[in-house]
């Protein structure tokens, strides 16, 4: 059986047993939630984020969740989430963000895989109204190296994606085109990556330094990486904590400490780390399996409370 992953239905499922709502403490406010979706998933699957905006509202009271909608509908914004230009969908998320009025003291991000990484981007270019924690759930913030179980199984898209970016990752046209290999980093070929990514290379400070980003990520009272220890969807998965293969070599993964753009600092990572404002979790299983119980000890009493 093919496994649908980028979608929340397996924790759901997986959680129904354990999850007993605790009884909700006196009103307090609640700084907003602002959520980004995954790869083959929408911003309100019933079964998904639809779903989970709830279950935070349940937690956190009369809590404003905002579920970013890219696209006119929820069709249009899943296949966004494989075809349109991230730089561009970034863009629209900044003015959504920027556009409501209950954001404007601040919010908390929580994005779930590519969401988690695009949310950085909005954090790095988009300092107004002011982020505050942001929560990525499998985020892959050095990029992925393949795409080992794409999403939507049964779906062309999905072969489809993954031929392309087999022949010509960093061709102009199809940087434009496919989300996926807008965050392709390919380890045997450091240079033709910082050269032709229009996404990742330029968030993640590899072509331009632009001191700006760095300075809008230190804005965050905290960074929040949680990394899946069995996750099989994104290669290699220390991405999700900023670990990525040593250049010119496909194994040997090096940790976000023992990085370039951790030691240059280049994005403020090492400050944040060193100021305890980096805080690195790990969850048992694979990728955005957890529970909700997990989630709330782990997430929502330390980050949204
Ligand atoms: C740096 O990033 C900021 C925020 O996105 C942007 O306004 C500015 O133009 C960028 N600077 C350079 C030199 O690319
Ligand atoms: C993770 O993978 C290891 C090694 O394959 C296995 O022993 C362990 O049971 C897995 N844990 C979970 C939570 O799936």
């Amino acid at each position: 059986m093919e496994i649908t992953l980028s979608l929340l239905t397996v924790w759901l499922a997986m959680a129904n047993g354990i999850f007993e709502p605790s009884s909700p403490p006196a009103p307090l406010k609640y700084a907003p939630i602002v959520m980004w979706h995954g790869m083959g998933d929408s911003c309100c699957n019933p079964f998904s984020l639809g779903h989970f905006s709830k279950f935070l509202e349940e937690q956190l009271p009369s809590v404003y969740v905002k579920s970013l909608q890219i696209g006119d509908n929820i069709v249009q914004d899943t296949e966004n989430g494989f075809f349109m230009n991230v730089n561009d969908q970034v863009s629209i998320a900044c003015s959504l963000i920027a556009s409501d009025s209950q954001l404007v003291h601040g919010y908390n991000a929580i994005g779930f895989s590519q969401g988690g990484l695009f949310l950085r981007a909005v954090a790095q270019r988009c300092p107004n109204p002011p982020m505050l924690n942001l929560i990525s759930v499998g985020g892959p913030h050095q990029g992925v190296y393949g795409l080992p179980h794409c999403l939507y199984p049964s779906h062309h898209m999905c072969d489809y994606v993954r031929r392309v970016l087999n022949v010509g990752a960093y061709w102009s046209w199809i940087q434009d085109r496919f989300v996926q290999a807008e965050y392709w980093h390919d380890p045997l070929n450091e240079e033709e990556y910082k050269e032709g990514s229009v996404f990742l290379a330029d968030i993640n400070n590899e072509k331009n330094k632009n001191n700006t980003y760095r300075e809008n990520l230190l804005r965050l009272h905290k960074l929040v990486l949680i990394k899946f220890e069995n996750d099989t969807m994104v290669l290699p998965k220390e991405s999700e904590w900023f670990g990525f293969y040593a250049p010119g070599q496909g194994k040997v993964v090096l940790p976000l400490q023992e990085t370039e753009l951790y030691l240059e600092d280049r994005l403020g990572l090492k400050t944040l780390y060193e100021g305890n404002r980096l805080d690195l979790l790990s969850a048992p299983g694979d990728h955005l399996r957890f529970t909700k119980e997990w989630f709330i000890q782990n997430i929502i009493h330390k980050y949204l409370n």
